[in-house]
Formats: structure tokens, C-alpha cells, sequence
């Protein structure tokens, strides 16, 4: 049996590179004032077409809708819609969390500040950096529409890039406008694609007629040529937006939180308006986006909120390890191990059983002999896992109460009590 194309085996080794950045996530996030929460994997199919919208790819193109085995005698009997009664695996956070939110009831005591760690699932075709099930590391903050919240969210993102140690990254900004100033825009955008259109895709001609914006998301090349210099956002921004977009520029520089304006940033999803951002890293195959947000401030309403604005981000995990590792980051990291306890006898085991137990609860990485076998083999295992000591017993140790301590680096060992044994490793 193979795994599903698109998906993978999380290995030790990688499992710990996920690891850290899920750490470092959470403690620079939880420092800005974000609560950690979980949420479903899936939801109401009806959730994401509404939220996500359903013009986007995500929802025409990439969804995993599920229908249990329960469900699908119903369906082949044309009793169940999919697209009404269905549920999808998650293909993305923000959604979920506002559904959360308005459940809840957590929108009565504003403002909210929340991060998250979720897989999610696309159905894209998979390449380098582009699987079908990922993981997200978010955030979102809601209840001010202030642009000072802008900033303190690129702040955040900045900030965990730093204490990641990521060198390379740029974040991208945009403002795409509001509901005063798309309208403009719109007319703009569709005149100026209105003679190419039979020329382009059949998918951009219904982006047409229902949502311009998207076909900006085009990925056919002759399309992308077709439409390149056409109008963008910022020129068209209403006074509070351009006003907006100004503040946000003006702090970021102010706080030395380097950026770039980039008037191509249009997000791929519906819900955003006004600043919309995204970061990127070059050299990581076909996408460089390691991740995106912006402001939504009509999607908690759309779920069937208050009128609650909204700003946050996601960031792609599985892109940010290949990040750091093509910086070399993870290179010099092997993990080192401290003690590995060998019986030359099981019956003598029990003696060293209470040492390796407070040398554990003191923070040692020990691990034993569980095998039974040879020294020689031992020593090979205790050797290629990188342990720094090997801790011996045999029966004349056993007799004298004492243990020998094999130094795995300098290859010198010394006999020691057994009563001495967890003093002299505190002070190796
Ligand atoms: P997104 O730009 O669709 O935004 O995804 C965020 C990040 O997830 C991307 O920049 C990328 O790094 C990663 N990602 C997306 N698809 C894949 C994939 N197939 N394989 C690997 N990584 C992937 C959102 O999902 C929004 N919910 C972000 C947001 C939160 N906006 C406001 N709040």
C-alpha cells in the first residue's frame, strides 16, 4: 500500500522540523495576545463556498467534499446534494474560526485574538511545496478596524520570522479597496479585459460576469500575457482606504519592519478588503507564497454574525521548513542524546531503573536496552543515535554496586557507585 499522492509520512526528523515551528509559532503568538484554539476538520460544505466564496478555485476546483458510506446509497438515490447537505475536509482555517466565533458567541467581548494549527486539504495537482494536505499556522483578530491592528498583525508575522530564523522572506502589502471604492475599480478592470475576452479561458470569461477580481488569479499563460499592465487597486482607493493603506505603510517603515508594496497581491480567496499581504521566499520550487492574509471585514456577518471587521493571516508550514532548510538552518542541529543504559543481564536492570528514572525527570535524554542485545550492537545503536554516555552493568558491577560510565566521544570509561551515579552525570 502506498500513501495518497499529495500527502506525506512525517518521519521523526521531519516531525521535529514541524515541531519547532509550531513552538515558536504559538509562544510569539501567545506574546502578542493570541489564544491558542482548535476547531473542526471539517465543516458544512455550504461554510466554505459562502465564506471562501464560490468563484474562487478553492471552491470550484480544489475542495474535498465527503460523503459517508452511510450517505452514499442517498446520494446515488439523488436524495442528497452534495453542495447542500455535504461536508468538506477543511481547505483552509480562517472560515472555521469565524463559524467558531459566531456559535459561540465569543464576539460579546471585543477584541479577540486567536492562533491556530490545523492541516488542511486542497485537491491541487502536487509539486515541490504544494501538497493536498498541509498545515496552516494562523492567526486572526477580531473586532478592530482600526489600521493599527493591521500593523500589529504584520508585526506579529514579522516577528516569528525573526525568532525563526528565517533570513530570506518578503512580505508583500496591497490594499484592494472596499465596497465604495471596488465598484470603480471593477468597471475599470472589466474594460480594460472586455476586448481580450475571447481570447481567454472559459474560466475567465465567467470571472467576468461574476467576479472581475478573480481573474487576476488566472494561472494560463497566455491569459496572464493577455492581461498584463492592466488597472490595479491602489490606484482607485477611496479616501478612508488610501488613508488606511498610508498609516499602514508609514508604521511598518517607522518600526523598521522591512515590506514592499505590491499592487499584483489580490489573495485567492473572496472574503479580504483593504490591506491584503503575503510573504514570500524565493527558490522553493513553483510557489513562493509561504503565506498570505489580509482584512475581512464582511465575513463574520456572511456566517451570520454581528458586523465584527477581521484581519489575519495563514502561514504554509510544509514551505516554511523547505525555507529554512535551503538556508541550511536545520544542518547543524542533530540532535544530541545523553545516557543509554545497557544490562549485561536483565535481572540486573532493576538497579539502574531508579537512576535512569531522575535522570529523565531532570531533563537528561536517556532511552535503554530493551532488546537484550549484544554489547557490540548496543554500542553501534547508542553510537549512530548520537548518545554522549553508555552507562554499563555486569555482574561484578552488580556485585560492587556500581556502574560503568563509557564516555562515547573521548572512548574512556570509568567505574562509579551507583549511589554517585546521578551527581556524577549532573557534573559531566
Ligand atoms: P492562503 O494564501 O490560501 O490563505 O494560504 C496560506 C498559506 O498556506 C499559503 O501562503 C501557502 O504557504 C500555504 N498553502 C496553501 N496551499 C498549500 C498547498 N497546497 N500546499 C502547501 N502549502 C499551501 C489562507 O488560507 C487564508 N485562510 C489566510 C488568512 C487567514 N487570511 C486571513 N486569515
Amino acid at each position: 500500500m502506498k500513501k495518497v499522492k499529495g500527502t506525506r509520512d512525517f518521519l521523526p526528523e521531519l516531525a521535529n522540523k514541524f515541531k519547532y515551528l509550531e513552538d515558536v509559532f504559538l509562544e510569539v503568538a501567545s506574546s502578542f495576545g493570541f489564544e491558542n484554539i482548535r476547531v473542526p476538520t471539517f465543516e458544512k460544505t455550504s461554510l466554505f463556498a459562502r465564506g471562501v466564496g464560490d468563484t474562487t478555485d478553492i471552491v470550484k476546483k480544489e475542495m474535498f467534499q465527503v460523503i459517508s458510506s452511510a450517505n452514499m446509497d442517498k446520494y446515488c438515490r439523488g436524495e442528497y446534494s452534495v453542495s447542500k447537505d455535504g461536508i468538506t475536509l477543511r481547505p483552509e482555517g480562517t472560515a472555521g474560526v469565524v463559524r467558531m466565533l459566531v456559535e459561540n458567541k465569543e464576539y460579546v467581548n471585543l477584541p479577540k485574538k486567536y492562533s491556530y494549527i490545523i492541516n488542511a486539504f486542497r485537491n491541487e495537482r502536487p509539486q515541490a511545496g504544494r501538497y493536498r494536505e498541509f498545515t496552516q499556522l494562523g492567526a486572526e483578530l477580531f473586532g478592530s478596524s482600526e489600521p493599527i491592528s493591521d500593523v500589529y498583525i504584520i508585526m506579529l508575522l514579522d516577528e516569528y520570522f525573526k525568532k525563526l530564523g528565517l533570513k530570506n522572506y518578503k512580505i508583500k502589502i496591497n490594499s484592494i479597496g472596499c465596497k465604495t471604492c471596488r465598484p470603480k475599480y471593477y468597471e475599470e478592470l472589466k474594460k480594460y479585459v472586455e476586448p481580450k475576452l475571447d481570447k481567454m479561458c472559459s474560466d475567465c470569461n465567467e470571472r467576468f460576469k461574476n467576479n472581475p477580481l478573480r481573474i487576476l488569479d488566472c494561472k494560463v499563460d497566455n491569459d496572464i500575457k493577455l492581461i498584463s499592465g492592466h488597472p490595479v487597486s491602489v490606484d482607485y482607493l477611496c479616501e478612508s482606504c488610501a488613508s488606511k493603506f498610508n498609516f499602514v505603510k508609514d508604521n511598518l517603515e517607522k518600526l523598521n519592519i522591512k515590506f514592499e508594496v505590491d499592487a499584483s497581491i489580490v489573495r485567492g480567496l473572496d472574503y479580504y478588503c483593504e490591506t491584503a499581504f503575503e510573504v514570500h521566499f524565493e527558490n522553493i520550487g513553483a510557489k513562493s507564497a509561504i503565506g498570505g492574509g489580509g482584512r475581512y471585514n464582511d465575513l463574520v456577518e456572511l456566517i451570520g454574525g454581528p458586523d465584527v471587521p477581521a484581519i489575519g493571516f495563514a502561514l504554509g508550514a510544509d514551505r516554511i521548513v523547505m525555507a529554512l532548510e535551503s538556508e541550511g538552518f536545520f544542518d547543524y542541529k542533530e540532535e544530541e542524546k545523553d545516557v543509554y543504559f545497557y544490562s549485561f543481564d536483565e535481572k540486573f536492570a532493576y538497579k539502574i531503573l531508579p537512576a535512569f528514572n531522575e535522570l529523565r525527570e531532570s531533563g537528561f535524554k536517556v532511552e535503554m536496552e530493551l532488546n537484550s542485545r549484544s554489547l557490540k550492537s548496543a554500542l553501534k545503536y547508542a553510537n549512530k543515535n548520537n548518545f554522549k554516555y553508555v552507562v554499563l552493568i555486569g555482574e561484578d558491577e552488580y556485585q560492587n554496586n556500581s556502574v560503568i560510565v563509557k564516555n562515547m566521544k573521548e572512548s574512556d570509561q570509568k567505574e562509579v557507585k551507583l549511589e554517585n551515579i546521578v551527581e556524577v552525570m549532573k557534573n559531566e
